[in-house]
């Protein structure tokens, strides 16, 4: 089985001609299906983005979401949404929302993640996202409450994900893990580094990464394989022996398939884009 794997697309900054490319990547891949790992677009058209994407490539898509996906929205508002349009189009899978799908001998779940302030130095950064002005959650809170707001979201990932990690146990031994933030400092990465202090506590979701940490030592049988994006900047980190995150790199306004995902007997290797 053939999953084409796309990171960061952000569709709303993508012209027609970037758009058609992408389509032919995914259509030349031959692949089954398609996973997104999140910043699919904004707020306002993430679900039209989503919907033109199935319409197009035909092939059904497992997406969760990242934190540009909730811009001017809320995080409820959007979430709710999302999920409608999952439930109406038969092509489109939000994992955060899914039961475990079963591929080839291997188990796919998924979660949004969020840069949770648990990694790095959140007192003394001087970086605030746009998330704060862009996401009604932030936008409508007092600063002060910006940290506990964002140990919360990476908490309700976290939750989500251990369950969806044992429900996939039941399945296989195998697991395909699809998250928007990396969950380890170790798998963000930035000019070829790992990422400061100061970018850690929003590039990090390390209460998803405990979660990951905790399953795999408790399941010495079990392969973990991690997709997440982000930080629009690629590498591996092999955490464990059976748990490795592989981020993807993204261009804004030039989407690409960042790998091919071949699962063959139970077994998950990345093609990356060269070969697709
Ligand atoms: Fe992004
Ligand atoms: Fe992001």
């Amino acid at each position: 089985m053939r999953i084409a794997w796309i990171t960061d697309p952000h569709l709303n900054h993508c012209a027609l001609a970037a758009w058609d490319r992408l389509i032919s990547q995914v259509l030349e891949c031959q692949c089954e299906a398609v996973i997104i790992s999140g910043d699919i677009s904004e707020g306002e058209d993430v679900v039209f983005q989503l919907r033109r994407l199935a319409d197009a490539v035909r092939l059904p898509i497992h997406f969760v979401l990242g934190n540009h996906d909730f811009y001017h929205s809320s995080i409820d508002r959007t979430r709710a949404a999302i999920r409608n349009a999952a439930a109406e189009h038969p092509l489109l899978n939000y994992l955060t929302d899914s039961a475990p799908v079963s591929m080839g001998g291997v188990a796919l779940i998924g979660v949004d993640g969020w840069g949770d302030a648990t990694v790095g130095a959140y007192e003394r950064s001087t970086v605030r996202l746009n998330d704060f002005r862009l996401i009604d959650d932030f936008f409508l809170a007092a600063p002060s409450l910006w940290k506990s707001i964002l140990l919360d979201l990476g908490q309700g990932s976290a939750r989500r994900l251990q369950s969806l990690l044992l429900s996939a146990a039941e399945l296989h031994k195998s697991l395909l893990v699809v998250t928007h933030v990396p969950p380890f400092r170790q798998a963000c990465w930035y000019q070829g580094q790992t990422t400061d202090d100061n970018w850690a506590p929003f590039f990090v979701s390390g209460q998803c990464g405990d979660a990951l940490i905790d399953f795999a030592q408790s399941h010495s049988d079990s392969t973990i394989d991690v997709l997440c994006g982000h930080t629009h900047s690629g590498g591996i980190a092999r955490m464990r022996d059976n748990l490795a995150v592989t981020t993807a790199g993204a261009d804004y306004g030039n989407p690409e398939v960042a790998a091919v995902i071949v699962i063959s007997d139970g077994q998950v290797t990345l093609e990356r884009k060269a070969g697709c």
